[in-house]
């Protein structure tokens, strides 16, 4: 019976489909005809029919609890592996390195075709000796000192490990840039450029203090960066979790590249150019502040360019996103506005 299911359309297990990227995910599922049938997991309460999700159903519970992830492995010719503590907290190991095993183990015990991870560009690491652009030639090294990248990096390695010497399951590596758009507002919610005059609005108060304090400040410290819209993302997803081209890692990001000014306009924000030592300065000050959110060392990401060529992702797997970076910000900006968290 379940080779016969399994002939007739993809049942497809996802973690975190409650998050930004999941909602987009699972609406190109739910629209895709070759899926028959969805089953996300996560740990808040959440009714698939609420988005109108008709193959759905919704299983609560912890990536970090073995048997309830493999349950809800079951029967799934495609797992997607999306939850993930992306602003850290004390247990972010214990979901993130430890719970992505428990999801990759139960994927190849329910013999899935198919893995589809997201990674990130931050698997890649910070550091000063990386190309200007980096391709998926170049390795995950990951950056030690930011929690996130150096898991990113280490999660890839757990699912090498996990795959070694089975031929069933392959698996498809996701590394987006930031991801954005009308759901997917963290580079507004979290970064700290946005939040410090909030968090520590002494660092920033001192940079810019000559300004007239009418709006918003973001410091720009002149380092270009790319965005992804979520739905383009989700497209190239679905075409891993299809199938399509070949297994392994693909970068991910829309064409154009922005800076902090940029982001400053499209707000009607101001922008203050600071120079590195400045960024340095600062992070140093955050970084010694007692109960410093974990998020904020995502300063230290911004001190250099991180930028990816996407040539394989377009060539092998056809992905062709619909929005540039720019448009990807006005998209995030118009939602942002919309939901009037900014005037
Ligand atoms: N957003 C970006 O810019 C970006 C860029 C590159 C890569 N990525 C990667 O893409 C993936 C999805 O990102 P996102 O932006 O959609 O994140 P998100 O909005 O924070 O969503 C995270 C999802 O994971 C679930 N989750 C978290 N901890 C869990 C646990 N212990 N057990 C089960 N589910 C758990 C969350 O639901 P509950 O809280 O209800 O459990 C939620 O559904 C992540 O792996 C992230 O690292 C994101």
């Amino acid at each position: 019976m379940a080779a016969k299911g399994r002939q007739q359309g993809l049942t497809v297990a996802v973690t975190g489909p409650t998050g930004d990227l999941g909602i987009a995910l699972v609406d190109g599922l739910e629209r895709s005809r070759r899926v028959k049938r969805i089953v996300g997991m996560a740990r808040r309460p959440f009714d698939p029919s609420s988005r109108g999700w008709k193959k759905t159903e919704y299983r609560q519970g912890d990536v970090r609890d073995a048997a309830g992830v493999r349950d809800a492995m079951k029967g799934a010719d495609v797992v997607v592996h999306l939850a993930f503590a992306i602003v850290g907290g004390g247990d972010s190991q214990a979901i993130n390195v430890d719970g992505s095993r428990n999801v990759f183990e139960a994927a190849v015990d329910a013999r899935a075709k198919r893995i589809c991870y997201a990674s990130s560009v931050a698997a890649y690491g910070f550091h000063k000796d990386n190309p200007a652009w980096l391709d998926e030639h170049v390795p995950t090294r990951g950056t030690p000192a930011h929690f996130y990248s150096r898991q990113k990096a280490e999660v890839e390695r757990v699912l090498e490990d996990v795959l070694a010497g089975q031929t069933r399951t392959s698996a498809y590596v996701f590394r987006p840039c930031i991801v954005a758009g009308p759901k997917a507002q963290m580079l507004l919610e979290e970064l700290p450029y946005i939040r410090l005059g909030e968090a520590v609005p002494d660092s920033v108060s001192r940079v810019v203090s000559w300004l007239p304090m009418l709006k918003p400040v973001i410091p720009d410290p002149g380092v270009r960066f790319q965005l992804v819209h979520e739905d383009d993302v989700a497209s190239a997803f679905l075409a891993g979790a299809l199938g399509k081209g070949e297994p392994g890692a693909y970068n991910l990001a829309a064409s154009g590249t922005l800076a902090m000014s940029d982001l400053a306009d499209a707000l009607g924000w101001y922008s203050i150019p600071v120079p590195d030592l400045a960024v340095n300065v600062t992070a140093g000050a955050i970084a010694r502040l007692p109960g410093a959110p974990e998020q904020l060392g995502w300063i230290q990401a911004m001190r250099g360019p991180v930028l990816m060529r996407t040539d394989r992702a377009r060539k092998l797997l056809g992905w062709r996103p619909q929005h540039t970076s720019r448009q990807t910000l006005a998209a995030l900006v118009q939602a942002y506005r919309e939901e009037s968290r900014v005037s």
